[in-house]
């Protein structure tokens, strides 16, 4: 049986909905949450992520606002720019997009961030809160993930869960959100022996290393939710056929285009999966539908208004 696909699109919509009416309900009090986005140099990348966050504001009901310092941008400078912004009542998230200019001290910029205002959850009063099972901001992609898999009737208590990757963004927060929700954790990494086979060990198997189709059908137990992180751009000819040898469309994409953005999960595996997620169209839309939610939050808990708990411990 071909593999359940998990639609990212649908359920962002309906993230993006509730955090909509959220933003209404609190704008009409007098409070629209706001968010400030500070895009620092000219990351080709980083510009198409944060045009899509800025846009998913104005859909949701969010005052935004970009902040985009130079390329030469140093240290002080942005320390004083998030710093203006942690004392300027009507924002309520501040993001830094991903990755900072060389010269740049990102972890010095990033606990520059107020805490309660720090959306992305990277804060390490943040990572401390979510370790600890108290209220606060988690970083988006894996949080978004909880929600696809909560959302598709996945059942995640006394699940396996393995994650491949160890990053602070995704696979360590992803790590942490899945045990807090009662899983049996496994954290993968380049030093893994046997990768293969402890993947396939996973009821849930969350790829996030950033090489294209690098899972595949040998990682994947019978019946398994996969998660797909990655998005890569392939345009060697070589690794498109060994991808997507006779799949029609994407031969026309590849065609039209000279490459294709590709997961970290080679296509082949929905032949054993139970359940996937797409790239484009999976795990991608669920993290800014979350950046929506967490600036809801993120207003809620600094405004009093409907906050369950406060973000002060
Ligand atoms: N760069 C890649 N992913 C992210 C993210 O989730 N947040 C920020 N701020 N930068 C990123």
């Amino acid at each position: 049986m071909p593999a359940n696909i998990l639609d990212g699109n649908k359920i962002a919509a309906e993230i993006r909905a509730e955090a909509a009416a959220d933003a209404r309900a609190l704008a009409a009090a007098g409070t629209r949450p706001g968010l400030a986005v500070v895009l620092v140099g000219n990351n080709p990348a980083s510009e198409i992520y944060v045009r899509g966050k800025v846009k998913s504001c104005e859909a949701v009901g969010i005052y935004s606002e970009q902040h985009t310092p130079g390329e030469s941008s140093s240290t002080e400078e942005l320390l004083k720019l998030v710093a203006d912004l942690n004392r300027r009542d009507e924002i309520d998230g501040i993001l830094v997009q991903l990755p900072l200019p060389r010269q740049v001290d990102s972890k010095k910029v990033l606990i520059s961030v107020d805490p309660a205002k720090d959306v992305d959850g990277f804060h390490p009063m943040n990572v401390g809160l979510l370790s600890t099972q108290r209220p606060g901001l988690a970083p988006c992609t894996p949080a978004g993930i909880m929600e696809m898999l909560g959302r598709s009737g996945i059942k995640i208590a006394g699940a396996e869960a393995v994650v491949v990757g160890r990053s602070d963004i995704v696979g360590k927060p992803m790590a942490m959100l899945l045990l807090n929700a009662n899983a049996t954790v496994t954290v993968c990494h380049s030093k893994t022996h046997d990768l293969p086979g402890v993947c396939r060990r996973a009821d849930i198997l969350v790829a996030a290393i950033g090489r294209a189709g690098m899972i595949t059908k040998d990682f994947v137990r019978a019946g398994a939710t996969v998660i797909d992180v990655g998005m890569n751009r392939v345009a060697d000819p070589v690794e498109f056929s060994r991808l997507f040898a006779g799949n029609r469309k994407r031969e026309e994409t590849f065609q039209a285009k000279g490459s294709v953005l590709v997961g970290d999960v080679h296509p082949e595996i929905a032949e054993v999966a139970g359940a996937i997620t797409p790239v484009p169209g999976g795990v991608g839309p669920l993290t800014i539908a979350m950046l929506m939610a967490n600036t809801v939050k993120a207003a809620k808990m600094r405004r009093g208004t409907g906050a369950r708990e406060s973000l002060v411990v």
